[in-house]
């Protein structure tokens, strides 16, 4: 036996002395599926339907057919120190992306969150158009320049990132491309953030992707729980 094997086998047991000795019966009922089973569209409704709501990043690159702008919602902040964020594409009618051409071109993006009075306007920036389409124009944004990127910012959205590209891995057979990026300048509108850098999430009004063809949901309700510190936890 590997000293792997063996690990896991430690392991195994460690996880089912702690497991809690419930009747099966008491717990609720579940399915379970193994994806090595499953095609696409089913790990897809599984995943993409469960992992809600999804953030959605309005994201702004430049080429050589213009400027261009299209929404992600495989999308998140990753950390600090310097301020990253990712965000992943998977070919459609295109086997490259024009966001994705366009960053591997000059590596520099910006990313825009999208408030619900914008949001038919970032649908029109989904649609797929031919690389030489300006959806900006298109959707009717106005635009004005970084302060550190060459892509235009979008200033009708309330909060722009403009990001340098830090690396993009290519994962999975499909493939996607999971572009991460350093921000290196933050944009707001001025009403959104106090002075303390903290953001209204209420003003911010951000929209976020559901499962399901064109489900979308607001933040029409918020609530506030601290970490129970450690000497008042069970
Ligand atoms: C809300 C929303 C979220 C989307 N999320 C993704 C995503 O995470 N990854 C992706 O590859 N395409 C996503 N799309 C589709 C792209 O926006 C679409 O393919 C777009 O035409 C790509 O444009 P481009 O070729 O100009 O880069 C999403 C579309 C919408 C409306």
């Amino acid at each position: 036996m590997s000293g792997f094997d063996s690990h896991s086998q430690t392991l195994s047991k460690l996880s089912e002395q702690h497991m809690s000795k419930v009747p099966e019966a008491e717990l609720p009922k579940s399915v379970s599926f193994d994806p090595d089973t499953l095609n696409f569209d089913e790990q897809y409704k599984l995943l993409g339907g469960s992992v809600i709501p999804r953030p959605i990043a309005l994201v702004t690159t430049i080429g050589p057919d213009g400027p261009n702008a299209a929404p992600f919602s495989f999308f998140n902040a990753i950390g600090m120190k310097p301020p990253m964020v990712m965000f992943s594409m998977s070919p459609n009618t295109k086997a490259i992306k024009d966001t994705l051409k366009n960053v591997q071109a000059n590596s520099e993006f910006v990313v825009h969150i999208v408030s619900d009075a914008l949001k038919e306007k970032m649908n029109i920036c989904a649609v797929d158009y031919p690389s030489s389409v300006n959806e900006i124009e298109r959707a009717g944004f106005r635009t004005v320049p970084g302060v550190k990127v060459t892509p235009p910012r979008i200033a009708d959205c309330p909060a722009q990132f403009e990001c340098r590209l830090i690396q993009i891995l290519t994962l999975g057979e499909v493939p996607y491309y999971v572009v991460i990026g350093e921000v290196v300048y933050f944009h707001f509108h001025s009403e959104i953030v106090n002075s303390r850098h903290h953001i209204d999430y209420v003003k911010l009004d951000p929209i976020g992707r559901l499962s399901g063809a064109g489900a979308y949901t607001r933040i029409t309700d918020h609530f506030k729980m601290l970490i129970p510190p450690l000497n008042e936890a069970p």
